[in-house]
């Protein structure tokens, strides 16, 4: 069964509600497993290098979805701190070929947001995981009625929020665009998978 793992961390809820957005599009697509994890609760790696056991979740996953809150034009410094983390996993590149995407959500319409998915494309491509992109033609140019991809990314998913509470804050649209997102990923990995 193909997994799939939304890795994130949210300052204030807003990414959070995003990625439980994300989590429910993958979860859609039959005979996939998606989980989240907070990046931001997991313990740095041991002295000897391995990694505590809640590494494991993200070790054993297909595809790694990243996403963040943008803080000043770059990804938060809690997910800087995870990716330098799993610089051991880029000694053994044990993460080579899962797929991986991004998502950013900002208080902006664009906020750098593109700024940060190019932090979280450029440490995927270290880790050489295979990058899947939004695959949705913004609204602005199909008028579909749901105005998904409204904020018109290709390189990841971006969301935006203001200052309340995550639900009254965040557009429905973007929660909509963050389960297509999902989906797509969860849909790539298992076609991903079937090869192996
Ligand atoms: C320290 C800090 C820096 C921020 N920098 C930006 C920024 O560069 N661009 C932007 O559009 N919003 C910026 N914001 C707004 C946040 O992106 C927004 O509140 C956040 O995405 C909410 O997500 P969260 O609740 O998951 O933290 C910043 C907020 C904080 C606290």
């Amino acid at each position: 069964m193909p997994k799939v793992v939304v890795a994130f961390h949210s300052g204030y809820g807003h990414t959070k509600l995003i990625a439980e957005h994300v989590v429910k599009g993958a979860a859609s697509v039959p005979g996939v497993a998606a989980s989240l994890v907070n990046i931001a609760e997991l313990p740095g790696p041991n002295a000897d290098r391995s990694y505590p056991v809640q590494w494991n979740e993200l070790h054993a996953a297909d595809a790694i979805i990243f996403g963040c809150p943008t803080y000043m034009g770059d990804v938060s410094w809690q997910m800087k701190k995870f990716m330098e983390d799993a610089s051991g996993i880029w000694f053994t590149q044990a993460w080579k070929d899962k797929l991986a995407a991004g998502f950013a959500n900002s208080g902006g319409l664009s906020g750098d947001k593109l700024h940060t998915l190019h932090t979280l494309s450029v440490f995927a491509a270290q880790q050489s995981m295979v990058w899947v992109t939004t695959g949705v033609m913004p609204s602005i140019y199909t008028g579909d009625g749901k105005n998904l991809n409204r904020l018109s990314s290709f390189s990841g998913l971006m969301t935006q929020s203001g200052q309340g509470a995550p639900e009254a804050s965040t557009d429905p649209a973007d929660r909509l665009t963050a389960e297509a997102f999902g989906k797509r990923v969860a849909e790539a990995a298992v076609r991903w998978t079937k090869g192996r």
